[in-house]
């Protein structure tokens, strides 16, 4: 009976889907900053919004690191007339950034995009972190981002318009082992994506979450050094994305709006798994989740399952050598 009723009602989903395709936005001559912008997944999404023809701000700490970003950036610039910035702020200065990103819309000109891809993971067992090790990853990861957003909100609403992506990562959607603090951070990223996004909907200003999976840059090379072996044996379950990949359908996803931006059939699986009361496309996106929520269940409790198995067969390991 219900399938009766279920087909017809996938049949003008798919309809409605191909009668109002979205087209997604143009950066050309467009403002974008991007926190995080001289490494990895920021730098990444910089040179390609330069190739868009925007304005390109990176911001990150480290002034080598800048200028050599800066430079690159600039060989990625389609006109001649387009500007590359690159500002040195740590993003946990509430005032810091603020007074940066109001200098910027003066020198630059209007921020049309704010990409929050600052952040940073140190793993370990939970008992073993120090206030320290905590403070670190609440201040890039969560305060961050939340900043840069305050910061520009206020101007976005005046003018109706404009795209926000935080970078979160799978673990905002799944606690793991040996990332119980970064999780954290991450998940909070989520709370505060969905809130704003529906704050911001009147105002015509889209808000995306990035879920990128490992994806080789510096950062994880610098996360690797904490990681036990539980995640260590965990993590090689899974493959090593290159940034341009992870960044070229972050930027392809928020400027057609989408909420989650995830990339891989694994990614797929959690987002979709998670999907919770997150913002929707349209009608056949809840459709098909609908019908493929129950199926995912089992698939998730199967990589659950061989986690807990690594885990314990480490656990039966450690309890042999002592
Ligand atoms: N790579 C992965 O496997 C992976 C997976 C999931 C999610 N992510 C997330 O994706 C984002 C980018 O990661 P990535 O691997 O590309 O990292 P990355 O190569 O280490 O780059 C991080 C960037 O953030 C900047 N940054 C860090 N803390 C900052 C602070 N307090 N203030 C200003 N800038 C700061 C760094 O520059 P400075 O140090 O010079 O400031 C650098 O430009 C992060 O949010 C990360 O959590 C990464």
């Amino acid at each position: 009976m219900l399938i009766v009723l279920f087909i017809p009602l996938f049949i003008v989903a798919l309809i409605l889907r191909l009668i109002k395709q979205r087209s997604p936005k143009s950066l050309d001559k467009r403002h974008v900053v991007i926190t995080g912008g001289s490494s990895g997944i920021g730098k990444s999404a910089a040179v390609l919004a330069a190739r868009k023809g925007a304005n390109v701000t990176i911001i990150a700490r480290n002034l080598e690191k800048l200028a050599a970003a800066e430079k690159e950036i600039k060989g990625a610039c389609i006109h001649k007339d387009q500007i590359v910035t690159a500002v040195s702020v740590d993003v946990s200065n509430k005032i810091g950034i603020h007074n940066e990103l109001n200098n910027l819309e003066e020198k630059v000109g209007p921020i049309y995009m704010l990409i929050n891809c600052a952040g940073m993971a140190i793993c370990g067992k939970v008992e073993d972190f120090t206030e320290q090790d905590v403070n670190t990853m609440i201040n890039a990861n969560y305060l961050g981002t939340l900043y840069p957003i305050q910061s520009v909100v206020p101007r976005f609403k005046d003018r109706q318009e404009g795209i926000i992506v935080l970078t979160a990562s799978q673990v905002a959607l799944m606690g793991m082992f040996g990332y119980s603090i970064y999780a954290s951070c991450k998940f909070a990223l989520r709370g505060l994506a969905e809130s704003i996004s529906m704050e911001l909907k009147p105002y015509n200003i889209s808000v995306t979450l990035a879920l990128p999976p490992d994806t080789d840059t510096p950062g994880y090379e610098n996360e690797n050094k904490t990681k036990p072996t539980e995640t260590q044996l965990i993590s090689e379950t899974g493959g090593l994305l290159k940034p341009e990949v992870v960044a070229t359908k972050l930027l392809k996803d928020a400027l057609i709006g989408k909420f989650f931006s995830f990339v891989g059939v694994e990614s797929y699986i959690l987002t979709t798994l998670c999907i919770g009361m997150t913002p929707y496309v349209d009608f056949l996106e809840i459709m098909v989740q609908s019908v493929l929520l129950g199926p995912l269940r089992l698939i998730g409790a199967y990589y659950l399952q061989t986690f807990h198995n690594i885990i314990q067969r480490c656990y039966l390991q450690k309890q042999k050598d002592n």
